[in-house]
């Protein structure tokens, strides 16, 4: 049997053509937001920016992770689950007992084993606060694993991992860079114009010749921890039918834009909360705290890789 963190359940595998289906949902305003991790001041500040254009939410998975405080994981998940939602890794292992998927991340070779090690150990304390909470625990293991929706009259595809499993790691900006021709034929498979997506926790938003035409294959990165060096706020996915003043970068595709938003928590008093839930030598801080301090080392020129479509004015 693999090393828990490292393997791919079979339960979470699907086939690409499951997106070639009519939309479930349809938005003119569609923000898509993986990767919340557990920070409720970034919830907190993606439900501000799509009150105030009455857009759509989609929470694509893995919003629990740092919230292993009861209260914390009580509150945030009664507010994510009033709005569309899919499971990720996170909300699928800790809904049921240890399968030997550890963490259920499907890590690649090029995370390291103490980093494998750590996020089995945040998994099972966070398991063990969802103990705590049976009905709460049962919803999440009754997510939906992908989505389909439609905005402007272009099909989006909204998954947690790829277009073939909730963990998948083929749509990484390590993946779409080495292996651009297997993300291609996914895409194709899937028969949308848009592919949302989150879990590998660096943004990457990059066009493919498909045979609907181009298409996109956009990650999100985190929306509740920094996705470039020296930053201190999340990225959204937003697709819509005219562009944000907020986006940090962009582009367009035929009627819609494709938009990466800053998620503008408050970093100070997340900070705090993190401290508190995970002090130092805690498995989190030791693996996240450098990364929500200060963002990883990755840049917003590395992330923005769509050639054809002429990249939006960045907004001030
Ligand atoms: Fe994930």
């Amino acid at each position: 049997m693999a090393e828990p963190g490292r393997s791919c359940p079979r339960h979470y595998r699907y086939s690409p053509a499951v997106f070639a289906r009519a939309a479930d949902i349809k938005a003119q305003s569609l923000y898509v937001v993986g990767g919340l991790y557990g920070n409720p001041f970034a919830l907190e500040a993606v439900l501000d920016l799509a009150r105030r254009e009455g857009a759509t939410l989609a929470f694509n998975g893995d919003f629990n992770w740092f919230d292993a405080d009861p209260e914390g994981f009580r509150a945030l998940n009664e507010t994510v689950l009033q709005h569309a939602a899919l499971r990720g890794n996170v909300e699928t292992e800790i809904a049921g007992e240890d399968s030997g998927a550890g963490c259920g991340c499907g890590y690649p070779e090029w995370v390291g084993d103490g980093e494998v090690e750590r996020s089995n150990e945040i998994l099972e304390r966070l398991r063990e606060t969802a103990r705590g909470f049976p009905d709460l625990r049962a919803r999440l293991g009754g997510l939906p694993m992908h989505l389909v929706a439609e905005v402007g009259g272009l099909r989006v595809g909204i998954a947690h991992g790829d277009a073939e499993s909730l963990a998948g790691w083929q749509f990484s900006q390590e993946a779409l860079r080495e292996r651009p021709e297997r993300a291609q034929a996914l895409l194709a498979g899937a028969a949308v114009d848009v592919f949302a997506c989150t879990h590998t926790c660096l943004p990457v938003m990059q066009d493919f010749a498909t045979p609907r035409g181009t298409a996109f294959i956009v990650n999100n990165g985190a929306a509740g921890m920094p996705n470039f060096r020296d930053a201190r706020f999340g990225l959204a996915t937003r697709i819509a039918s005219v562009p944000s003043m907020e986006a940090l970068y962009g582009a367009r595709l035929g009627a819609i834009v494709v938009e990466a938003v800053p998620v503008r928590y408050d970093h100070e008093a997340w900070l705090a909360r993190f401290d508190r839930v995970w002090p130092a030598g805690s498995p989190a801080s030791v693996s996240y705290r450098k990364r929500i301090a200060s963002g990883p080392g990755y840049d917003v020129e590395q992330a923005l890789r769509t050639s054809s479509s002429g990249a939006l004015p960045r907004a001030a």
